[in-house]
């Protein structure tokens, strides 16, 4: 996979809800959606629009109703189960508003999780783990439980866990919206960091349009289609 190959190849997505039949509920209308090895895109849109739905869907989370995807130049319509689980656990990380960390287990704990799902050995994820600790600044709190941590610290560690097994993708579903303005700056600096330094491709949806404007590729949808595209401040001169 190199700079430029296509990693989400998104046609016709329908996602229908079956609320004791008929009464079915649409929710999105047939969204197609390509991105790009390297690529920084926004969606945004009204509460409501199906942001959600469709980020669960890219991240595998959920399996569209109609309509083909392509991730990652595998077929993730004809996997199975237990290949749906691990191309979660390889290709993508997650990042929510609030934050999915478990319980009462340390910070870097959390971060070593995926890694041993993937079933890297000990050393090798301990240290990638202290090294993703380092990464989002976190290293002076990776002995601490979530419910010891502030939020934005708890955002921190998530990408670190989202960046552990170094995934193809990092899908962040409103990653700023439980923090206030100054700490959500310091989370997207971490987005634009990975992005810039790293390459990563990473799909946000964020209610903030100061924040979209910052990428390189901004989606509207509106009660489940996309109504516009346009350039961020953040596009790559061509
Ligand atoms: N499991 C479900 N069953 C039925 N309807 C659902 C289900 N999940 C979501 N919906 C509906 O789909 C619509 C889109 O929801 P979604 O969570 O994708 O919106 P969103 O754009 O992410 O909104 P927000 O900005 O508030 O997070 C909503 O009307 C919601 O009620
Ligand atoms: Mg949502």
């Amino acid at each position: 996979m190199s700079k430029g190959d296509i990693i989400i190849e998104a046609r016709d997505i329908v996602k229908r809800y079956y609320i004791g039949k008929p009464n079915e509920l649409e929710i999105l209308h047939g969204i197609s959606l390509t991105v790009r090895e390297g690529e920084f895109v926004a969606i945004v849109g009204a509460s409501g629009s199906g942001k959600s739905t469709l980020m669960n869907i890219i991240g595998v989370l959920d399996k569209p109703t109609e309509g083909s995807y392509i991730l990652d130049n595998i077929n993730v319509m004809k996997s199975r189960d237990d290949e749906l689980s691990e191309i979660r656990n390889k290709k993508i990380g997650f990042i929510f508003q609030t934050y999915n960390l478990i319980a009462r287990t340390s910070a870097l704990k959390n971060v070593e999780l995926p890694m041993m799902y993937a079933r890297m050995p000990g050393w090798k994820r301990k240290k990638r783990a202290r090294e993703l600790m380092q990464l989002v600044e976190m290293e002076d709190r990776m002995n601490h439980a979530p419910d010891e941590l502030s939020g934005g610290q708890k955002q921190r560690v998530a990408i670190a866990r989202a960046m552990a097994n170094d995934p193809a993708l990092l899908l962040a579903d409103e990653p700023t919206g439980a923090l206030d303005s100054k700490t959500g700056r310091m989370v997207m600096d971490i987005f634009h960091r990975l992005h810039k330094e790293q390459g990563k491709t990473i799909v946000l949806i964020t209610h903030s349009p100061e924040l979209a404007e910052e990428c390189e590729r901004i989606l509207t949808l509106s009660d489940g289609m996309f109504i516009g595209e346009r350039k961020g401040k953040n596009h790559a001169p061509s």
